[in-house]
């Protein structure tokens, strides 16, 4: 039997993709959902997570299942245990479900030795696939499709996994992609609008956070320079499309990539997307769990 993983949606047919988002509309609207009483999850993260981490265990225990929270500050991670070691000791352990969150590409190395199926909250600057389920659910519910849409992805494009899953996923369902910001954090490849332009003609605004951990930070430039190069402003948000959203996954620096009175502004999506990732992530878990049975 092939394990349902989730490492990346590029593993994921449309259809499928489409299936998640439709069953996390459902339970959403208050569909029954299945009932996972009596299975185990361990919950690995290695990295630092509010969002993803708790929504994940929320989701879990909507399910009906139990969770074994991992904290790595008071594992045998300080006693120089490898990540792999780590991640066979939960799997001999025989649960259920694992999600892990890990600085790299974590999966290359645990593949055909992992018996219990791995759904992914996110690894280094490669993907965040659960992440850019619940944009992708956020912006159906927005636009009634993505056939056309139009988003501009701002920020530190290059390191941040966010980008890099939603630029492809986005592109795969139809929306009309581009990216934004700092010469310095832009990538080869992809395709670029002006700031001002994309607040002007883009349907949706999808800021993200200057991932200061994975560099040195924005050599030259203050937060507050950023914020007045980059940042969306009061004076800036009058300038966006009638109808557009801003986005953004959060963690949210007020006053750097986003003024603080704009995370509640009436086009902010930011907590309905939080909101969204609940569902989203008991679908994901479902598809894990169903296995072989899931279509
Ligand atoms: C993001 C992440 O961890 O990749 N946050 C999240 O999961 N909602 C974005 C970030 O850290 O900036």
């Amino acid at each position: 039997m092939t394990l349902k993983n989730l490492f990346s949606l590029k593993e994921l047919e449309i259809h499928e993709i489409v299936r998640i988002l439709d069953d996390a509309q459902a339970f959403r609207d208050g569909a029954a959902v299945p009932n996972f009483t009596g299975r185990i999850a361990c919950n690995l993260f290695f990295e630092p997570s509010t969002r993803t981490q708790y929504s994940f265990q929320v989701a879990e225990e909507r399910l009906g299942l139990r969770v074994v929270s991992f904290d790595p500050g008071l594992s045998s991670l300080t006693k120089n245990e490898t990540f792999y070691d780590t991640v066979r000791t939960f799997d001999s352990f025989n649960p259920d479900l694992l999600v892990i969150r890990a600085h790299t590409r974590y999966y290359d190395e645990l593949s055909g030795l992992v018996r219990t199926p791995i759904v992914s909250g996110g690894d280094g600057t490669g993907d965040h696939p659960t992440q850019s389920l619940l944009d992708l659910l956020t912006i159906r519910q927005e636009f009634g499709g993505f056939e056309g849409v139009r988003i501009a992805i701002c920020g530190d494009i290059r390191h941040s996994r966010v980008a890099h899953t939603n630029y492809g996923v986005m592109q795969r369902m139809g929306m009309d992609v581009c990216v934004s910001g700092p010469e310095e954090y832009m990538e080869p490849g992809l395709r670029f609008m002006e700031f001002e332009k994309a607040l002007r003609e883009c349907d949706i605004i999808m800021l993200l956070r200057i991932q200061h951990e994975r560099h040195g930070g924005h050599e030259g430039m203050t937060d507050e320079q950023y914020h007045e190069r980059y940042g969306l402003t009061k004076e800036r948000v009058e300038r966006m499309k009638p109808g557009a959203i801003i986005m953004h996954p959060a963690p949210v620096n007020r006053g750097v990539e986003i003024a603080g009175d704009l995370v509640e502004h009436p086009r902010s999506r930011i907590f309905k997307q939080m909101e969204n990732g609940v569902y989203v992530r008991m679908a994901a878990i479902r598809r894990s769990l169903e296995g072989e049975l899931w279509h």
